[in-house]
C-alpha cells in the first residue's frame, strides 16, 4: 500500500517527505484555502517533491472540467486533476483518459456503484471517503473492502484511494483490505509512529545506557 499525504500545508509536505515515507499528496479546495496563499503558487511548490499531487478544480461540467484540467495540469509536475463523482465528471475522466494525457483522481465517491462507474470510465485513482461515511453511521471500511474486491476480481485498473482518514486504525485497515492507497492527514501520520511501550523501551535503554557509560574504561 502506498501513502499519500492530505494536505496542502508546505511545511507538513515536507516533513512527511523527509521521513521517506510518503509516495504522493492529496488536497482539496477546503484544504488550500486554509493556507490562504496563491493556489498556483502552493501548488507549484508543493510538486518540487516530485510525486504525485492531487488538484481539484472548481467547473461542474464536462467542458468546463477538461479545459480546468488542462490548466492545471500545467502549474507543477506530477499533477493529478480530481474530478467529482457526477455524469458530468464521468464524461470529463472519460475524455481525459481517451485524448488527454492527464491523470485523474475521482474524489467524493461513497459506494461501490461509484467506484465502478469511475473506474469504467478510466479514472487513475478512486477516492472514497471512509470518515465521512463513518459520520453517517455506514461501516466506510465495508465499503473499501467491496471495492477492492470486484476490482480484484475483474482487475480494473484504477487505484483505491482510502481517503477522509481520521485515525491510525483506518490505516490499519485500509492496508489489511488491499487498497493502493491510504492518504493521511499529518497529524494521524504522527500518531502512527507513536505507541507508549516504544516510550518505555526507549525510556529504559536509556537508563541502561546510562550504567553502560559507567563502567566504560576512563
Ligand atoms: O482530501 C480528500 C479527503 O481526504 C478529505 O477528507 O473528510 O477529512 O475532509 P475529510
Amino acid at each position: 500500500m502506498k501513502i499519500f499525504i492530505d494536505s496542502a500545508n508546505i511545511d507538513e509536505i515536507r516533513e512527511a517527505n523527509e521521513w521517506g515515507i510518503i509516495d504522493g499528496v492529496t488536497t482539496n479546495p477546503s484544504l488550500i484555502a486554509r493556507e490562504k496563499k496563491d493556489i498556483k503558487q502552493l501548488i507549484w511548490e508543493i510538486t518540487e517533491i516530485n510525486k504525485p499531487v492531487s488538484v481539484e478544480g472548481s467547473s461542474k461540467e464536462a467542458d468546463g472540467l477538461i479545459k480546468e484540467a488542462g490548466e492545471i495540469a500545467g502549474w507543477g509536475r506530477n499533477i493529478v486533476v480530481k474530478i467529482p463523482m457526477t455524469p458530468e465528471g464521468i464524461k470529463a475522466v472519460t475524455i481525459l483518459k481517451n485524448y488527454h494525457n492527464i491523470k485523474t483522481n475521482m474524489t467524493l465517491v461513497f459506494s461501490v456503484n461509484q467506484a465502478l462507474l469511475a473506474a469504467m470510465a478510466g479514472a487513475t485513482y478512486v477516492s472514497l471517503f471512509v470518515g465521512r461515511l463513518d459520520d453517517t453511521g455506514v461501516d466506510g471500511m465495508q465499503v473499501v473492502e467491496d471495492i477492492i474486491k470486484i476490482f480484484n476480481h475483474y482487475h480494473l485498473k484504477s487505484e483505491v484511494i482510502v481517503a477522509s482518514i481520521r485515525t491510525p486504525q483506518h490505516v490499519t485497515e485500509a492496508a489489511i483490505a488491499g487498497a493502493h492507497v491510504a492518504t493521511v492527514p499529518f497529524k494521524i501520520l504522527e500518531q502512527m509512529f507513536n505507541h507508549p511501550l516504544t516510550d518505555a523501551g526507549i525510556k529504559k535503554f536509556t537508563k541502561d545506557w546510562e550504567e553502560i557509560e559507567k563502567c566504560a574504561k576512563k
